[in-house]
């Protein structure tokens, strides 16, 4: 046999078993409630182990890999137990009504929920709500079970969070406006305000709320829901021209935006809205843009726009269809150029560029954890290397043929970033995040056996060596319309 052949084989061999193991591990994260399998804990190792850190819940952002895995391998009523379960926890109180729990767990008879009053900080956590639709949707498209999508308990479900999200609002923009630490970044990071991860799941959340009450529009017509989806589909239309409008940089926006008036009153047509002034604009920025580059920025604020680069927003933003394929083609342009910010040892950066000393100080409150390059401050995260993953897999089936040369350097890069997880997080025992400028080093607060790197390298693995066309599972929106432009079950 060739030397090269018999290279191949071994190669072959210690994926097999390295997926093998993989799998192994997710299987010991599932965890029941009422005597049925409803998901996965975050972690299965954590330092901390026996004191009463929250890893041994079950997250609802940190499922969401996991109900797609199991969505793919046709595991189906544990994904409906576990919407069924989030759903009877969805708050019915005065003054949470609607809001979805950042995680549960059984204790004897009891299923405690965490609503945000239980975790560090006492946060909660807006896109746990926000991803419930869209699993809950996907799921009924996947495993073609309309009865769950009709049932009532669903549908007011629905109304519940739309009653939530869709109010006037003292900004009278289309975004909602959360407190820092409200999505997969819980901690201080200055993400206040509209930040980008959220405003995507609005959107992602909206679209998905609108295929579930066009599902019971067929079957039972009713003018109440018929307003609801009209007005739904205002704001999504508003949303995304906003989020277009205000968050989508390239170099050549910069060079608009450095030279826009500042101090404008008045109804008039105004193109500096948030009176942002020139100065604002980071030093960074110009280099990594390049001429051909764009993405969405992280945040908007009067006067104060957050320019990082956000990788679960930005990757999101292409599933969810959000942005044009022209700037998808931008985005992963981007990512290339930034190849050693982005991924260098470990596959991606959360947040780009991190707060440094002095800003960490004052931004984050001196949070231990958040230190620069740590963590949330610039921490590489390997389970966000399939959402990142799924956007380019997906680009190339909606628009084969276009720019055929980077849809071929992103494949390799996907390739590298692949066989980069596959040998180290093995040796790293699935470790939950790494630090420092490259991403070398395993976080000093990491879990290890976390079950959405397990599950996030599973669900690439799937993407990349079993079934390609199953990244359809992700978008929102089928691939062709059918006759009339409706989606057809
Ligand atoms: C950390 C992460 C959060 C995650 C949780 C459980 O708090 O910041 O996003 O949901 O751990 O894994």
């Amino acid at each position: 046999m060739a030397a090269g052949e018999s290279r191949t084989r071994d190669l072959h061999s210690r994926e097999e078993s390295v997926v093998a193991s993989a799998r192994g591990h997710f299987e010991r994260t599932l965890v029941q409630v009422r005597g049925a399998v409803v998901g996965s804990v975050a972690a299965m190792e954590h330092p901390s182990s026996g004191e009463a850190a929250n890893y041994g819940e079950v997250f609802l952002r940190d499922n969401v890999p996991v109900m797609f895995h199991l969505l793919l391998e046709g595991r189906f009523a544990i994904v409906r137990h576990f919407l069924a379960v989030c759903l009877e926890l969805q708050s019915r109180s005065d003054q949470t009504r609607g809001i979805f729990p950042t995680s549960f767990v059984e204790q004897g008879e009891d299923l405690i929920a965490d609503y945000g009053q239980r975790s560090i900080g006492r946060i909660s956590s807006v896109d746990a709500s926000l991803w419930w639709p869209v699993l809950c949707w996907l799921y009924v498209r996947r495993s073609g079970d309309r009865a769950f999508a009709l049932d009532t308990a669903v549908q007011e479900g629905v109304q519940r969070l739309l009653d939530l999200v869709l109010h006037p609002s003292f900004e009278g923009t289309p975004v909602l406006f959360v407190p820092d630490c409200a999505f997969m970044i819980d901690r201080p990071m200055d993400v206040w305000g509209a930040p980008l991860e959220v405003e995507v799941l609005l959107f992602g959340s909206l679209r998905s709320c609108c295929h579930l009450m066009d599902l019971a529009q067929w079957d039972r017509p009713c003018g109440l829901r018929q307003k609801r989806l009209e007005r739904s589909h205002r704001w999504l239309r508003d949303l995304r021209a906003y989020l277009l409008k205000n968050y989508w940089v390239t170099s050549k926006t910069v060079q608009v935006l450095r030279r826009r008036p500042t101090e404008q009153y008045g109804d008039d047509q105004h193109v500096n809205a948030f009176n942002v002034q020139a100065q604002v604009v980071p030093a960074w920025l110009q280099a990594w843009l390049e001429d051909r580059g764009g993405y969405l920025i992280g945040n908007m604020r009067t006067g104060r726009p957050d320019f990082r680069f956000y990788s679960l927003g930005n990757a999101l933003a292409c599933l969810f269809g959000l942005i044009t394929a022209p700037q998808q083609r931008a985005l992963f342009r981007l990512v290339l150029r930034n190849r050693q910010d982005l991924i260098a040892e470990m596959p991606l950066r959360i947040c780009h560029p991190p707060l440094d000393a002095e800003e960490w100080k004052e931004k984050t409150g001196s949070d231990p954890k958040n230190w620069t390059w740590c963590y949330h401050n610039g921490g590489h995260w390997p389970s966000l290397l399939w959402y990142l993953g799924s956007a380019v897999l997906l680009h190339e089936r909606r628009h084969p043929g276009s720019d055929s040369a980077l849809m071929e350097q992103m494949r390799q890069l996907l390739e590298d970033c692949y066989a980069l997880q596959l040998t180290q997080l093995p040796r790293q025992r699935w470790a939950e995040y790494f630090d420092g400028p490259t991403g070398t080093w395993v976080g000093q607060q990491a879990r290890t056996y976390q079950t959405w790197t397990l599950v996030g390298f599973l669900l690439l693995h799937h993407l990349l060596r079993i079934e390609p066309k199953d990244v359809e599972l992700f978008a929102i929106d089928p691939l062709l319309p059918p006759p009339g432009g409706r989606t057809v079950l």
